[in-house]
């Protein structure tokens, strides 16, 4: 038997670094997605990635689904699809979602959305060490979440698609890496309240952007964008290059630009009225950034036919 199932990637809007402290972050899901084929054949399991990224996590996903359900049959997990891992839109939380929802259907063996997020959860903190889990929750529940480390709380957030302009700073961001980096300034204590005061302003610019997703009042939540990318600035992860990009974009006419996730490179993003796209997409551009088109709003991990 064969199964095909997708994921989708993510793009953090509020609240990075903060959410691994308690605080809550929102993340949406994207409509570029990760594929995965399994099926059950072969003499020995065989993982037929292109990215090597993806197989650490394919290969932890399999042995703990199949030591979870007791199953020794090889089998045979393909991955394709239009996530590139370099771009830092989640290709490793999507590949991991999708392998155990795809084991999970080729052994009947039905897990809640909930299991897939948990199981996905202990692979990744299994490979990563750190990591809230929001963009596993992304690939898992898609739309639009309010989201707390480890997944204290996954709440949809409704809202209609965002004119979401996305650009590449064409460097890979090493997320792990960063995200240690901070926690090891945490253990001294002026820095630890230093970055606290920083995280409490993130909180407190999470919980309004939420209001203003549901006022759908862009002008605010641009510049909620703003506000939390000077606060990601102080925190110490952003780049000259991302800082570029932001600026530039907030220039020819954005409501307001952030760098969306671990920092030191990926993607930033900005939210832009609709007439003023192409000025702003062009202004990204000359800074030598690469606009990445998307929607938000992805469904979650599903079954292909
Ligand atoms: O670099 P990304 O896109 O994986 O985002 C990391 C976001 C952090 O809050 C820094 C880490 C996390 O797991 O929440």
């Amino acid at each position: 038997m064969k199964v095909k199932v997708s994921a989708p990637g993510k793009l953090m809007l509020f609240g990075e670094h903060a959410v691994i402290y308690g605080y809550p972050c929102i993340v949406t899901a994207v409509d570029k997605r990760l594929f995965v084929e399994a099926e059950d054949l072969g003499l020995k399991d065989e993982i037929l990635s292109p990215q090597v990224t993806e197989n650490k996590f394919v290969r932890e996903s399999v042995t703990l689904f199949k030591k979870k359900f007791k199953i020794n049959v090889p089998v045979r997990i393909t991955t394709f699809g239009d996530l590139s891992q370099n771009v830092g839109l989640g290709s490793s939380s999507a590949v991991t979602v999708a392998t155990i929802k795809a084991l999970s259907v080729l052994f009947s063996e039905e897990l809640s959305k909930r299991e897939i997020f948990d199981m996905s959860y202990r692979v990744d903190l299994k490979i990563q060490g750190v990591g809230s889990g929001f963009d596993l929750a992304a690939a898992t529940y898609g739309g639009t979440l309010n989201f707390v480390s480890s997944g204290k709380v996954i709440e949809p957030v409704k809202i209609k698609p965002l004119q979401l302009i996305v650009g590449y700073s064409g460097k890979k961001a090493d997320t792990s890496t960063i995200v240690k980096g901070l926690r090891s300034k945490i253990k001294y204590k002026k820095t630890k309240e230093l970055i606290f005061k920083i995280f409490d302003q993130i909180g407190k610019i999470v919980r309004l952007a939420k209001k203003s997703l549901d006022q759908e009042d862009y002008t605010e939540l641009g510049k909620l964008m703003t506000r939390n990318h000077r606060l990601l600035q102080k925190l110490g992860v952003s780049t000259p290059k991302l800082d570029q990009m932001v600026n530039a974009a907030i220039e020819a006419g954005a409501y307001g630009a952030k760098l969306s996730g671990a920092g030191g490179g990926d993607c930033m993003i900005a939210i832009a009225p609709e007439a003023k796209r192409h000025y702003v997409e062009d202004s990204i551009i000359s800074t030598g950034g690469e606009i990445i088109s998307i929607k938000n709003n992805a469904q979650g991990v599903k079954l292909e036919k």
